[in-house]
């Protein structure tokens, strides 16, 4: 077969693959979402994975409404293309600020039969059963922290648990540029964690409301006094995903089940995977993903 044969048999294989295939879709802005999707794949191997990272255009945390929505949507609208009938933001900023909107407004239009799920609901769903002290900090981004998401949803499950937040900005960026193991980081996590420990020291459980947290789970333990948990959400979103696939037959039996597991990102894929095989726990091989206006 001539080269350019074969280069079209393979893409045309390619095609084929993409057709026939039905995978759960996973986003984040960046490498954040990778600590969540780790424990989902740990958790539900069987079922075939796409890893978006919106890289060129992370971070989110400090962005508007408006930008948060319209990112988040075009990456959900590729996930579509890409034949993913469910899409989990592995994001809370993405969650807290776009999935209301995708829901309610642009899923009837443009994906009735789809579904688009986020972070913070799963995850207020569980954090009043960590704490005895009735008090617990909730650390994320600017976006997360000022759309109040977290004190809304976790009264509904425990009106009784007192909710104390504090944006940390410094954090997502020490993290994206691989600074999580520095002295600069020792200095910004503890710089935090003092902060929302003076502000409420009856606190005896925060929740890492960013999925790039985890990435500083060690510096964090650190820095907290005895007595006081830091809980990472990947481990309670995949447990609830679980529990969704089982409830909701209709989604589950649409999912393609061969375990295959592919990585995109829109910006370089060499720095991609280089980082992404910190926080996935096993080598990362990325496509480069070219959105119209990036
Ligand atoms: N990982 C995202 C989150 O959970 C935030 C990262 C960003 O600011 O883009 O909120």
């Amino acid at each position: 077969m001539s080269v350019s044969g074969r280069s079209f048999f393979f893409r045309f294989n390619a095609y084929l693959y993409t057709m026939s295939s039905h995978p759960i879709g996973i986003f984040d802005s960046g490498y954040g979402g990778l600590t969540v999707f780790r424990s989902i794949a740990a958790l539900l191997p069987q079922y075939d994975y796409i890893y978006l990272g919106d890289n060129a255009r992370a971070p989110y945390g400090n962005r508007s409404y408006e930008t948060v929505h319209q990112y988040t949507l075009e990456c959900v609208e590729w996930f579509f293309k890409m034949n993913c009938p469910l899409v989990i933001l592995a994001c809370n900023t993405a969650s807290a600020k776009a999935l209301r909107t995708i829901q309610q407004v642009d899923l009837p239009r443009i994906a009735p039969n789809n579904r688009v799920l986020g972070v913070i609901r799963p995850t207020a769903e569980m954090i009043g059963s960590y704490t005895d002290t009735n008090s617990v900090g909730v650390l994320g981004t600017r976006g997360t922290i000022n759309s109040g998401s977290y004190e809304i949803e976790i009264s509904k499950f425990f009106p009784e648990v007192s909710v104390h937040s504090l944006a940390c900005p410094m954090w997502v960026p020490l993290v994206e540029y691989g600074e999580y193991n520095t002295d600069g980081a020792d200095f910004f996590v503890g710089k935090y964690l003092q902060q929302l420990l003076a502000a409420a020291p009856d606190i005896d459980t925060i929740l890492l409301a960013c999925t790039h947290y985890p990435l500083l789970a060690d510096k964090i333990k650190k820095h907290l006094p005895q007595g006081v948990k830091a809980i990472s959400q990947g481990p309670i979103v995949a447990d609830s995903l679980a529990e969704y696939l089982q409830r909701h037959p209709e989604t589950e039996l649409q999912l393609s089940k061969t375990g295959d597991v592919r990585f995109y990102t829109t910006d370089d894929t060499a720095d991609f995977d280089n980082h992404a095989s910190v926080f996935f726990g096993e080598k990362v091989r990325s496509t480069h993903l070219r959105l119209g206006h990036i």
